[in-house]
C-alpha cells in the first residue's frame, strides 16, 4: 500500500459511467486520465464517487480520506472528525477512534486504517520521540523543505526535519496525534505541526484538542512563536491510495 499526501485546494469535475474498483483500475482497465470526481465501486457493489489524481506521479490515485481544521475555536467539538467531538477526556484516550476505523465521511467509501492499528493513536500510548511511528521521505511535486519549514511557527521549527510524513508522533504530554504531513519531529512540541489527535491533550486543557491540534497556541493564523501560518492553518490533507 502507498499513501501520499498533497495539500492543494480541491477542483472536481464529473464523469459517469463505468464503476470499477479503484482509480488505478480506472485509468489502467477503462483508460480514463483526467483528475477529477469519479464513480467507483466497493467489494460489495456500492457504487460511491471519489476523486481521482491521474497525473501525479503516473496517477491513479484513489482518495481516501481529507482531513481540514473546520473550526480551529472547537477544541474537540462538533466537527473534529478526525480527533473527538466528545471534549478533551482523558477518559476518551483515542477520542473518536477515527484513525482506526471504517467510519465513512462525506461520499467517500474507502478508508485505510492499517498503519493506525499498529500505531493507535490515542493518548498515554508510547513516549515522545521514542515511540513515534515511522517517517517516509516525500518525493515534492510541488514546494520543497523550505516551503514546508516555513507554513509552521518560528519556535516549532526547531522542532522537525523537513521533507517527511510521520505517522503517531507523540507530545510531551503523551498526547498522540496521526501524522505530521511535511515533517519528521526531532522535539516534543509536535502538537503545532502534527494533526488528527486522540481524545486527550492534557497541556492547557482544552486548547490543543482538535484536528489541527495547537496550531494556534500564539492565536490563530498569526505565524508567530507556535502558531503556524494561517495557509497551512486553513489547507486540506488529502490522504490517497494506490
Ligand atoms: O508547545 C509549546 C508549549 O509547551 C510551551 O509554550 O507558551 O510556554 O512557550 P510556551
Ligand atoms: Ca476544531
Ligand atoms: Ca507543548
Amino acid at each position: 500500500m502507498l499513501i501520499y499526501f498533497i495539500i492543494l485546494p480541491l477542483t472536481v469535475h464529473h464523469v459517469s459511467g463505468a464503476a470499477p474498483r479503484s482509480c488505478k483500475q480506472l485509468k489502467d482497465e477503462f483508460s480514463v486520465n483526467t483528475d477529477g470526481l469519479h464513480y467507483l465501486t466497493t467489494a460489495h457493489g456500492t457504487v460511491y464517487q471519489t476523486f481521482c489524481d491521474m497525473t501525479t506521479a503516473g496517477g491513479g490515485w484513489t482518495l481516501v480520506a481529507s482531513v481540514h481544521e473546520n473550526n480551529m475555536y472547537g477544541k474537540c467539538t462538533l466537527g473534529d472528525r478526525w480527533s473527538s467531538q466528545q471534549g478533551d477526556n482523558v477518559n476518551l484516550p483515542h477520542g473518536d477512534g477515527n484513525w482506526a476505523n471504517r467510519n465513512i465521511f462525506g461520499t467517500a467509501e474507502s478508508a485505510t486504517s492499517d498503519d493506525f492499528k499498529r500505531y493507535p493513536v490515542r493518548y498515554n500510548a508510547g513516549s515522545c520521540l521514542t515511540n513515534n511511528g515511522p517517517s517516509f521521505p516525500i518525493i515534492y511535486d510541488h514546494g520543497n523543505t523550505e516551503t514546508t519549514t516555513m507554513f509552521y511557527g518560528p519556535n516549532a521549527r526547531s522542532q522537525f526535519t523537513p521533507g517527511y510524513i510521520t505517522l503517531r508522533a507523540i507530545n510531551t504530554e503523551g498526547t498522540a496525534t496521526a501524522i505530521c504531513s511535511g515533517t519528521k519531529p526531532t522535539g516534543c512540541h509536535i502538537e503545532h505541526f502534527c494533526i488528527g489527535g486522540g481524545g486527550h491533550f492534557p497541556e492547557g486543557v482544552p486548547l490543543q484538542c482538535g484536528d489541527f491540534t495547537s496550531f494556534d497556541w500564539n492565536g490563530y493564523g498569526t505565524h508567530s512563536g507556535w502558531s503556524a501560518s494561517r495557509q497551512i492553518t486553513e489547507a486540506a490533507v488529502l490522504l490517497f491510495y494506490r
